[in-house]
């Protein structure tokens, strides 16, 4: 009776992870999407902790202190960190999976034979495996994304030969870990969670700061497959379901991304496969000219005085917290009749759909934000485009600069617009540390300084101007 309780409790959550996948896939739906996975989730441990044996004081106080960390952290974490807390979340489910694969390794209630015998060491030795080049994989990317580890990639000569050699020792170790009897596998399954431990550092730390979110995404799959490997150690279905979503949607994430970058999947895994041994990447053809700064109240007038205006927010937005006074210059410009759209390029910020959250919780309306294929092309007949803490994504060397470190990654084709207002701090260069020719354009305009100052400026003088309009009436 428990047991089929069981499997339709699994059955009902592995339903609402789908629903759950398929709901965050547009910002309309992503808030029943959330819903989903958390009433999915719920389920899932309900039902799993229904089949234990005891314990429950044990799982309480796991639980809760887990709930606690977890909330406290992600309550905590700010919209720029969460890379870092997705990649670190990610080691904690690499390390799950190899300490589960070491547990049941050494479990005493364990009596497999035969057949069954070696397809639980077959799972056994690819979950440890898995999970142990998940956890410092994630780490790395972790230090990575945080800047504790610099975001160079560290280009061993034959460095894809090592790779090959780790693998292959790990394969010659699985040959010895099933040949053991009792429990002297334990030997090369360690020796082996060490040289996968390895690799995945040395996967890592081989690939470069730009295509750190396609990193991510792909480690997030290994997480997926690491959890499936536990779930089939574990013989739990919904382990094994979700796994497989978690794997499987992280690579097609990962796809999307790459294709979104111009850059094969294979290349960026394997870290700049096929690029010279031990090249460091190139800084992009030099650029000649000088920027032309701006003020403020001329940027509002010439916001004012466009038809179309777009707008391209970037992780700078996201750092200065703009999107809400920005917001408010859209709406005074849309009430004078201009047409203000946002145009969005898929790996702007630092994570997946990172600027769609920030203009969601300023309340712009989803059809005013449109993604890069959508706008692209009407840049030319665009007056005004406002730059705000963007860089890479609108760099032009990534389609004319052979030499550039990011040539061949789509990008925002901004200069092709009347004017250009570059909105940034500095002349510093973005995530990928590629000077940008964008600044230097005839067209452009520099607006320096913290973009929720300039754009707080920007919006009183527009506001002023809207209050002498309204006087003059
Ligand atoms: P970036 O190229 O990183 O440029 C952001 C710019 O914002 C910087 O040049 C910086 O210039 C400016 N900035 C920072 N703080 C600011 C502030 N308070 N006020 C005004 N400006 C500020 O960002 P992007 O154009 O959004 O491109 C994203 C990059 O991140 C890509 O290279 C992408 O591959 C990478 N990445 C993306 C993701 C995902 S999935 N979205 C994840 C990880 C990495 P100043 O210092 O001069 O102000």
């Amino acid at each position: 009776m428990l047991d089929s309780l069981t499997t339709v409790a699994y059955i009902g959550a592995g339903v609402l992870f789908i629903l759950s996948l398929g709901g965050l896939s547009t910002q309309e739906t992503a808030r029943r999407g959330n819903l989903y996975g958390i009433i999915g989730m719920l389920l899932a441990i309900a039902a799993t902790a229904a089949r234990m044996n005891g314990g429950y004081p044990v799982l309480g106080g796991v639980v809760v202190v887990g709930a606690l960390i977890g909330a406290t952290l992600a309550a905590r974490v700010a919209m720029t960190s969460m890379p870092e807390l997705v990649a670190i979340l990610h080691s904690f489910v690499g390390a799950a999976a190899v300490l589960v694969g070491f547990a049941t390794y050494l479990d005493p209630n364990q009596h497999l034979t035969g057949v069954e015998a070696k397809i639980h060491e077959v799972e056994i030795f690819l979950g440890v495996f898995v999970g142990a080049v998940t956890f410092t994989g994630s780490v790395i990317a972790f230090g990575k994304l945080r800047g504790s580890i610099g975001s160079k990639p560290l280009m061993l000569p034959g460095r894809h030969l090592i790779n090959l050699a780790m693998v292959g020792g790990s394969i010659f170790l699985m040959t010895r870990f099933m040949g053991a009897t009792g429990h002297a596998g334990l030997i090369p399954l360690g020796i082996m969670t060490g040289i996968a431990c390895v690799l995945g550092i040395h996967l890592v730390m081989a690939i470069g700061g730009a295509d750190m979110p396609v990193v991510v995404s792909m480690l997030n799959s290994y997480s997926g497959w690491a959890a499936a490997a536990a779930g089939f150690m574990l013989s739990n279905d919904l382990l094994i379901i979700t796994g497989a979503l978690v794997g499987s949607s992280g690579a097609i994430l990962s796809y999307i991304m790459c294709r979104a970058m111009n850059r094969s999947i294979v290349n960026v895994i394997f870290g700049g496969f096929g690029a010279a041994e031990g090249a460091a990447p190139g800084a992009g053809s030099a650029i000649e000219g000088e920027p032309t700064p701006v003020e403020a109240d001329e940027v509002a007038t010439i916001m004012a005085e466009a038809k179309s205006v777009v707008i391209v927010p970037g992780y700078g937005m996201a750092v200065a917290q703009a999107q809400h006074p920005l917001f408010e210059v859209a709406k005074i410009l849309r009430a004078k009749g201009t047409q203000v759209r946002f145009a969005i390029h898929p790996v702007a910020g630092r994570l997946p759909g990172h600027m769609n959250v920030l203009l969601a919780e300023a309340k712009v309306p989803y059809d005013i934000v449109l993604e890069m294929e959508e706008i692209n092309d009407d840049f030319p007949e665009t007056d005004v485009v406002l730059v705000i803490g963007a860089n890479d994504i609108v760099n032009p060397g990534a389609l004319d600069d052979p030499s550039s470190p990011i040539y061949g990654m789509p990008v925002l084709e901004v200069w092709k617009a009347g004017t250009t207002v570059v909105m940034k701090r500095s002349m510093a260069t973005g995530y990928s540390g590629v000077d940008n020719p964008l600044f230097y354009k005839e067209n452009s305009r520099m607006l320096f300084g913290d973009a929720k100052k300039n754009v707080d400026a920007i919006l009183g003088t527009l506001r002023g101007g809207q209050s002498q309009a309204a006087a003059a009436e």
